[in-house]
């Protein structure tokens, strides 16, 4: 009915789009850093009113940060940092426009298969409460108590790095 298709465009506000032009890299050039933060000020700063001093928090030189295109465009990016044999995952960051359509969970696989080859044995996370089930398809568990930081509710994830933990294929989705 044209009813129903207008409202979940309304609630959906997003672009279906072909993954072929995906690219997910590690983040190297000044170019790459800047797409990397200006993703990160427009989804944390401006769309979730993240205070800019607690999100731009000074850990960004020890990180890695790995940043998804489409074709040209910067679409979302996460960072890595190694604390001993744990690996912290931060900062994953997709914008609105291009949610929902597996480049999120592209970018955590990417991070995760850098942490293979680091040889860090998990890889943790202070999760966003409503982001936990994202988390948990690509295999990550909650552990500990909900606590609250930047302003919203958060848990502590966790992902084995084991071999017999292997991270859940994505499927691509075609349009
Ligand atoms: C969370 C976020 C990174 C997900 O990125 P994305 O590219 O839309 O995710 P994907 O398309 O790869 O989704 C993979 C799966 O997780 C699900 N999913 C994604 N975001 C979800 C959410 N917020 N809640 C529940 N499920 C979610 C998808 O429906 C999809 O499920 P399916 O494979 O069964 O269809 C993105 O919504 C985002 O940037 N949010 C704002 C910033 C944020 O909250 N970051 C997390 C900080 S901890």
């Amino acid at each position: 009915m044209a009813s129903t298709g207008k409202r979940r465009q309304a609630t959906r506000p997003k672009i279906l789009l072909s993954t072929r032009k995906l690219s997910v890299r590690i983040a190297l050039t000044r170019k790459d850093l800047a797409e990397v933060f200006s993703i990160r000020e427009n989804v944390f700063q401006r769309e979730q009113k993240v205070d800019k001093k607690l999100e731009f928090d000074g850990k960004d030189g020890q990180a890695v940060h790995f940043l998804a295109r489409i074709g040209e465009k910067p679409a979302g990016c996460v960072r890595i940092r190694f604390a001993r044999k744990t690996a912290l995952l931060e900062r994953m960051a997709v914008l609105k426009q291009f949610r929902g359509n597996g480049i999120g969970s592209k970018l955590v696989e990417a991070a995760i298969r850098f942490c293979r080859k680091k040889k860090a044995k998990q890889l943790e996370m202070h999760a966003q409460c409503r982001a936990e089930t994202f988390y948990e398809k690509l295999g990550f568990r909650r552990f500990g108590k909900e606590f609250k930081e930047i302003g919203f509710a958060h848990v502590g994830m966790r992902l084995k790095l084991g071999p017999r933990n292997p991270a859940r294929s994505v499927r691509r989705k075609k349009v």
